[in-house]
C-alpha cells in the first residue's frame, strides 16, 4: 500500500562533470517502480533539475534553512527550493546534527518551513553507538521524531521519516534487517499516535546500504525505501538499490 522511495543523499561530493555523468548513467537505467529521487549540494541543484527535465526522478537539497527570508548569510531558503523545483529536503542528518549542533527543535522548524512551501522533509533521526549500547535507541529516536510531531501537528502526516542509525552511515556496518524493522516499527507506533496518515507515511532507512543488502532490508513490513549514501555515487549501484526497491 505504501510506494516504495529511494533518496540518493549525494553530501559532499560530486562534480559537474562526475553529476552529469552519475545522472546520464541513472536516466538510462531507470525507470522504476518505486519513487526515486537525488538529493544534491546547493550548488549544483539547477543543474540537476536541468539533467533530469522530463524524467520521472525527483530531486531535492540536503539541508535548508528555518527561515523564510532575511539576513541570514549563507543560508538557503525552503522558498528558494521549492522555486527551483525540488520536491524534498532532507533535515536533521546526523552529520548536520552532529558537525552543526542541530537541536531536535531546529530540524522540527525546517521541516516546517519545508511543509508550509510544498517542499517535503525527509526528517533523519537515530541513535549513536553509545546510545545503542546503553540501550537509548527507542528514547533517542522517539524524542527525535517527537520534537517534529509537535511542531508540524496535523501536518505531520506529509513528512518522511529517515530511520539512519549514526553508527551504520558510510561505515560498512548496517543494521541488520530485524534492528532496522524494529524501531522502525516503534517510529511507526509514534506517528500512529499523532496521524490516521501513519500507514500511509514512508519511513527510509538509511546507513551502508547497497545492492546487495537493499532487497531484504525493503522485505521488512515498516521499511519504506533507503536514503543511499555512498551507493547513491555510483549508477549502477545507486539503480541496482532502486530495482531492489
Ligand atoms: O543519508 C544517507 C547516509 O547518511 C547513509 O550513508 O554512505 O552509509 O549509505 P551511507
Amino acid at each position: 500500500m505504501r510506494k516504495k522511495l529511494v533518496v540518493g543523499n549525494w553530501k559532499m561530493h560530486g562534480n559537474r562533470a562526475s553529476n552529469a555523468q552519475l545522472l546520464g548513467g541513472l536516466k538510462d537505467a531507470g525507470p522504476w517502480t518505486a519513487d526515486v529521487a537525488v538529493c544534491a549540494p546547493f550548488l549544483y541543484i539547477a543543474d540537476t533539475a536541468l539533467a533530469l527535465a522530463g524524467t520521472a526522478i525527483g530531486y531535492g537539497a540536503q539541508d535548508c534553512s528555518a527561515h523564510e527570508q532575511g539576513a541570514y548569510t549563507g543560508e538557503v531558503s525552503p522558498l528558494m527550493l521549492a522555486d527551483v523545483g525540488c520536491r524534498y529536503v532532507i533535515v536533521g542528518h546526523s552529520e548536520r546534527r552532529a558537525y552543526h549542533a542541530e537541536s531536535d527543535q531546529l530540524v522540527a522548524d525546517k521541516a516546517k518551513v519545508a511543509l508550509a512551501h510544498g517542499v517535503t522533509p525527509i526528517v533523519c533521526v537515530g541513535e549513536t553507538r553509545a546510545e545503542r549500547e546503553a540501550g537509548q535507541t527507542e528514547a533517542v529516536v522517539k524524542r527525535q521524531l517527537a520534537a517534529v510531531i509537535h511542531t508540524l501537528g496535523h501536518c505531520c502526516g506529509e513528512m518522511v521519516v529517515a530511520y539512519e542509525p549514526v553508527w551504520a552511515i558510510g561505515t560498512g556496518l548496517t543494521a541488520t534487517p530485524a534492528e532496522a524493522q524494529a524501531v522502525h516499527a516503534v517510529l511507526r507506533a509514534q506517528l500512529r499516535a499523532a496521524t490516521e496518515r501513519a500507514d500511509g507515511m514512508r519511513i527510509l532507512y538509511g546507513g551502508s546500504v547497497k545492492p546487495d543488502n537493499a532487497t531484504e532490508l525493503f522485505g521488512q513490513a515498516d521499511i519504506d525505501g533507503g536514503l543511499i549514501g555512498g551507493a547513491a555515487l555510483k549508477a549502477v549501484d545507486f539503480a541496482a538499490i532502486c530495482r531492489a526497491a
